[in-house]
């Protein structure tokens, strides 16, 4: 089993005590990053690296009229997820890798990934299905870890130790990344020791997608596991 699956299946059950260090900081900008998707009226809307399911908890109840699909690499992440979400109809967890998406192109109004930027294996590569499933004009929101300045270095020092011994996180240069896409940064503010960064896809591949489950799917790879 790959490195960051293995980290994730273990952590699964204590992985929220996080949340409760951040002191509720992380959700608040969760929600804040949501708020910028701008996604009331979306249609689809897909949360990678969706983890225990909180960010997709927050989409779910956002999107008035449309479903959301959660994905993560993680079994033990998504048996969370989807006690947390129970009876949340609009909600669907697949277990699939973001670098590799049963997804068709073109189909989503917005994406997020909430802490997995920084925690993915080829970041590149999931960047890029990002941008291939997203709707023209559709927006993806994230919230990463990165190397922090001035004296902030010292509890980067310390932060660092502790993802590093238990979450299998690094530091990515997500904002470079973005200049190698057809991408529009719409905010971007530092939290500190992370970024929140919103961009908006700017031209092609925006496909007539039919609305129902399956047209959401690949042809050739038929329904991803559940
Ligand atoms: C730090 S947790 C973030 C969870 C959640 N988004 C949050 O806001 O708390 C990172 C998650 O990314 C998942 N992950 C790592 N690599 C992945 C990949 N290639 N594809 C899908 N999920 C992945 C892990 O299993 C883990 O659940």
């Amino acid at each position: 089993m790959a490195t960051t699956k293995r980290v994730y299946e273990r952590l699964a059950p204590v992985y929220d005590l996080d949340d409760v260090m951040f002191a509720g900081a992380k959700q608040h900008w969760r929600k804040k990053i949501i708020d910028i998707l701008d996604i009331e009226n979306a249609k689809l809307v897909l949360d990678i690296t969706t983890g225990t399911g909180r960010a997709a908890k927050i989409l779910s109840k956002r999107v008035k009229n449309g479903r959301v699909i959660a994905v993560d690499i993680s079994k033990n992440m998504l048996k969370i997820a989807r006690m947390r979400n129970h009876g949340r109809n609009n909600l669907r967890f697949i277990l699939c890798d973001a670098a590799h998406l049963p997804l068709k192109d073109g189909v989503f109004d917005g994406v997020s990934c909430m802490c997995g930027m920084d925690t993915v294996d080829e970041p590149g590569a999931v960047l890029s299905e990002v941008v291939r499933v997203l709707k023209n004009k559709g927006r993806f929101g994230m919230m990463y870890f990165r190397e922090s300045k001035g004296w902030l270095r010292h509890l980067d020092a310390i932060l660092k130790k502790y993802y590093n011994l238990i979450w299998n996180t690094g530091n990515v240069d997500i904002a470079s990344m973005i200049s190698d896409h057809p991408l529009r940064t719409v905010k971007k503010q530092d939290l500190l020791i992370a970024d929140a960064l919103v961009v908006e896809k700017c031209r092609e591949r925006d496909s007539n997608a039919r609305s129902s489950d399956l047209s959401l799917f690949r042809q050739r790879q038929g329904a991803p596991p559940l």
